[in-house]
């Protein structure tokens, strides 16, 4: 059965039909809270396909890059991070092995809300310095699916036995209209992996003016983001040796023959990734080498290719830490601390909500 996608963020799509159940439901434990915000709109959207149809019919064809992410695109990116020229995971998971402790020591007791947890891998290392201090924190996961919400806390609640958590099953934008009640005196939203690359500029204002309208001032953003570089390490990362990006990308063609009944012969295509520069932009498209049509049944749709054409099918755009600075500013988002690693490869943002009259 098709599942909802979030907005944005890499989960396996179709492991959740136990979410599906209905809104709102609770399930209540003594460290471990599951709210399902996710309602049969969801559900009857993702199913609809319309972003595919409307993708597929442009004169210059995209898709959204939610398509990447089905059980078996979640394992290649999976794999992606621990590919040599994939520096982007290793280089965040460094700085929080640092940083973390700074982190916590300004931020203090909180409700630690992650957009897009997964399996919190990298969170660990803030859980750890909290740990360490003594001081006490509750983790508000937020991911569409369900059934990777419930594994990764249950883990999570045996490794530290102080912790509690209340998983939100929900897009980031309902997460975001309608955060939980807290008892702690601050907030954090964490956003990290420089999954906001994956934003145009539009959508990305959009996030920033939610993300700053769910916190009090006084309250904390913690953003992860990649930085701009020289092209060839850059190329290098969406193009690796073995292959794996290119399985990646062409995976979302799978996963469309696989949820809407289509007929892509991925030998038919080719992955194709490269920094444009001037936009400050990795660009990943799928191109067809030969003319072709292709047809997806359960969206009643015929799609012809010409030889050569290029489907767009991600943008990771690459941050400069004084723009980005003045961007989340203009949202009462004031960046207090940068950090990084030697390389200034990537970059941790710890933003703290101000009043709008603040100086
Ligand atoms: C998960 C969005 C951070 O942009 O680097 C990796 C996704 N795409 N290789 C990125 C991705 C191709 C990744 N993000």
């Amino acid at each position: 059965m098709p599942v909802p996608f979030p907005s944005l963020h890499p989960t396996p799509a179709h492991t959740d039909a136990d979410a599906a159940a209905s809104a709102d439901s609770v399930i209540q434990g003594d460290r471990l809270t599951l709210e399902n915000r996710m309602d049969s709109a969801n559900h009857a959207a993702a199913a609809a396909g319309q972003d595919v149809i409307t993708g597929l019919t442009q004169p210059h064809k995209a898709l959204p890059p939610k398509y990447f992410y089905d059980a078996h695109g979640s394992e290649l990116f999976e794999q992606i991070t621990e590919l040599p020229e994939y520096y982007l995971t290793r280089t965040e998971r460094q700085i929080l092995a640092t940083d973390a402790g700074a982190i916590a020591d300004i931020v203090g007791p909180c409700d630690l809300i992650e957009l897009g947890s997964g399996s919190a891998s990298k969170t660990r290392l803030l859980f750890n310095a909290y740990q360490q201090r003594g001081l006490p924190l509750r983790y508000v996961p937020v991911d569409v699916s369900g059934t990777m919400l419930e594994t990764s806390a249950q883990a999570l609640l045996t490794e530290y036995d102080q912790l509690t958590v209340h998983g939100l099953v929900s897009t980031y934008d309902q997460a975001l209209q309608n955060l939980p009640p807290t008892d702690y005196p601050r907030r954090l939203i964490a956003f990290i992996g420089s999954t906001l690359g994956n934003l145009a500029p539009a959508p990305e204002q959009r996030f920033f003016q939610q993300v700053s309208q769910a916190l009090a001032s006084g309250d904390y953003f913690l953003l992860g983001v990649d930085l701009h570089k020289d092209t060839a390490t850059l190329e290098a990362a969406y193009n690796d040796q073995q292959g794996i990006s290119a399985a990646f990308n062409l995976n979302m063609l799978k996963h469309l023959n696989w949820r809407f009944d289509g007929n892509f012969d991925l030998t038919q295509f080719r992955h194709v990734a490269f920094y444009n520069e001037g936009d400050r932009q990795v660009e990943m498209y799928i191109e067809s080498l030969t003319a072709q049509t292709i047809t997806l049944q359960a969206l009643n749709l015929t799609v012809e290719f010409a030889q050569g054409e290029r489907l767009f099918s991600e943008i990771s755009r690459k941050f400069d830490t004084e723009v980005l600075t003045q961007e989340l500013l203009a949202f009462d988002l004031a960046v207090r601390h940068i950090f990084t690693d030697d390389q200034r490869q990537f970059a941790l943002l710890l933003c703290q909500k101000q009043s709008s009259d603040a100086p």
